[in-house]
């Protein structure tokens, strides 16, 4: 059996989900672990029985590694994954696949120019129910009208802030819930969607003591008016999960565990001009969307996606580097519309406007306010 010879860099929370497939995985061979902290390269580099480094340079040095996981916090990504490419090992790398979309792009250059594989973990995009309905807004809803979603599953204490000295701090997050929560969702409405062609946001932070934001709002507008509005916050609990979208086909709706989608009789402007003002026949049918359960985890389909296109089982990664940019770049324009309270034209938004914001919030030189 052809085997693709990993290394783990990153050695903290996330890392156990993925340790915990690993066996499910056969073609992964595990082979080094990295982190900056030796107890946990220690207690890693023992417990895989591999052998374990402080500094990823000498890691990428002395191993012949095909493949590296980087799991570590989110401004580190770029400078590990330029090194893995220059050192040949495609990367996989958790969300999001860094902080700034100038920076970003040049990972996804240089993995192309050395035709590397660069994918990331934005690991929504396994989960069965979200495919249905990626299919459905793809093939059954027709042109899209407009769009809620409002996710509170992301509650956090102060006590996970306080968990890693980088959280919940520009300089070391590169933001709030819109760089490490929110990313997911935004992941899953540039697969859904695209890119919107104007965004507007609202960053607030309503109840933790950080400096960067625990509320976003943002509104997005996608060609011939169709609207999108987007909310989440990490404050607010129990979870709850909400999604209703139009189209001039049906609407396709999810309520935490109920999703269902209802296909209209005609199309909606047919409705709207028809002769009768009756609302009975306007709906043909609904279907329920069901909840399958996955194997192991979502994360292990993304690896096994990843190791799979590795071992030419698989033409197409579930999420590569290109699509973890789209993303990136509507967070990025989110936080500059809220810092300079405006809307903006996403075709006209330079990467470096997001790094020249960035440098003022992490210098101090400018704090999170309200936009009003
Ligand atoms: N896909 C998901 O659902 C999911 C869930 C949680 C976290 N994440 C992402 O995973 C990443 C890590 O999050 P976490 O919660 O595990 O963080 P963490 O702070 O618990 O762990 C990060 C580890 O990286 C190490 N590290 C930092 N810089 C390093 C470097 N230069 N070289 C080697 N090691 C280094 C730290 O010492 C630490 O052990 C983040 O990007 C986060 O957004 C993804």
């Amino acid at each position: 059996m052809q085997t693709i010879k990993t290394a783990v860099i990153g050695l903290g929370v996330i890392s156990e989900v993925h340790f915990d497939y690993f066996k499910n995985l056969e073609e992964l061979k595990l082979t080094a672990v990295c982190d900056i902290n030796p107890e946990r390269v220690k207690t890693a580099a023992e417990k895989y029985r591999v052998k374990g480094y402080t500094d990823y340079r000498n890691m990428f040095e002395q191993e012949a590694l095909d493949a590296v996981l980087i799991l570590t916090d989110h401004f580190s990504h770029y400078p590990i994954a330029m090194c893995a490419f220059e050192h040949n090992v495609h990367v996989l790398c958790e969300k999001p696949i860094t902080v700034r979309s100038s920076q970003a792009q040049e990972m996804i250059n240089m993995a192309g120019k050395k035709n590397l594989v660069l994918a990331v973990d934005f690991c929504l995009r396994s989960i069965p129910h979200y495919k249905k309905i990626a299919d459905i807004i793809h093939h059954r809803l027709g042109k899209i009208l407009r769009a809620d979603i409002i996710e509170t599953r992301y509650f956090r204490t102060m006590a996970y802030y306080k968990s890693a000295v980088w959280r919940g701090t520009w300089k070391g997050e590169g933001g709030g819930i819109l760089m490490n929560q929110a990313p997911h969702i935004l992941d899953l409405i540039y697969w859904w969607f695209g890119q919107p062609e104007k965004i507007s946001a609202r960053l607030a932070n309503k109840h933790h003591d950080i400096e960067v934001e625990d509320d976003v709002e943002i509104f997005m507008t996608y060609p011939e008016d169709a609207r999108l509005r987007f909310y989440s916050n990490t404050w607010e609990t129990p979870a709850g999960e909400y999604i209703y979208i139009v189209g001039e086909q049906g609407i396709l709706s999810v309520n935490d565990n109920e999703m269902k989608f209802s296909a209209f009789e005609r199309k909606i402007k047919e409705i709207i001009n028809s002769p009768s003002d009756s609302l009975k026949d306007q709906i043909s049918h609904t279907e329920k969307i069901e909840k399958e359960t996955i194997p192991f985890s979502s994360q292990y389909e993304i690896t096994k996606n990843f190791i799979d296109k590795l071992l030419g089982k698989t033409e197409n990664l579930l999420v590569s580097g290109k699509d973890a940019a789209g993303s990136l770049l509507m967070a990025n324009a989110a936080v500059v519309s809220h810092m300079q309270k405006k809307e903006i034209i996403l075709k006209n938004f330079h990467p470096s406007e997001f790094d020249q914001q960035l440098e003022m919030l992490t210098s101090g030189k400018q704090r999170l306010t309200s936009r009003d």
